[in-house]
């Protein structure tokens, strides 16, 4: 591939071990149709208009990998709890023949208190940009905590029947300011 010569963007594509019909990926936006951390039948239908109407990947928005991880409302939180639900959001997917990605996330320095009711963590102390409160600095033991999540939210969604688990790496979310 070449910037001067693109592919076609409906073009089958590799994605590491996944293939793709086309390159039309339907990128993370905060769907906020979990209120109670799990997958519903509105969340469904939205991903698979999608998928009926032709992407090569659908993105189910912000999983949380745990509890003080949340962002904003309705988000899905990656608990076993959580599997029979993925599961039929992920079979409908692929039953339109698009593949589905979960991406997972730790809000971090941008988790809200009023969802999560705790303070929010960051890599040190420092006002949180959204919610203007202060954050804690995180311990040692609380990074390899949330590593931990990462892992296991990973695992719940290949067991799910997600085909690729990208993180949210930007919005100030916790791998943001830990990289800078
Ligand atoms: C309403 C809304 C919600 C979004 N939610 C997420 C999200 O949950 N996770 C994420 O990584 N990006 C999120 N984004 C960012 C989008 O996925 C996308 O990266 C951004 O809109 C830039 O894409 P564009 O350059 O094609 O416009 C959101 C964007 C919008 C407008």
């Amino acid at each position: 591939m070449s910037p001067h010569n693109p592919p076609d963007p409906f073009d089958p594509a590799q994605l590491g071990p996944v293939r793709l019909r086309n390159r039309i990926i339907k990128a993370a936006t905060s769907e906020g149709r979990s209120p109670d951390g799990l997958v519903t039948q509105d969340l469904i239908d939205f991903h698979v208009a999608y998928a009926r109407g032709g992407v090569g990947l659908t993105t189910v928005a912000y999983c949380c990998v745990s509890p003080e991880g949340a962002s904003a409302p309705g988000q899905i939180l990656m608990t076993r709890n959580a599997v029979p639900g993925l599961q039929r959001l992920t079979e409908a997917v692929h039953a339109e023949g698009a593949a589905i990605s979960a991406q997972l996330g730790h809000a971090g320095p941008v988790a809200s208190k009023k969802i999560t009711g705790v303070t929010a963590m960051a890599p040190s102390r420092m006002v949180n940009p959204t919610a203007l409160e202060y954050c804690r600095a995180i311990s040692r033991r609380e990074i390899a905590g949330v590593v931990e999540c990462f892992a296991d939210a990973a695992e719940i969604a290949v067991d799910s029947g997600a085909d690729s688990t990208p993180s949210n790496c930007t919005s100030a979310t916790i791998i943001c300011p830990a990289r800078s």
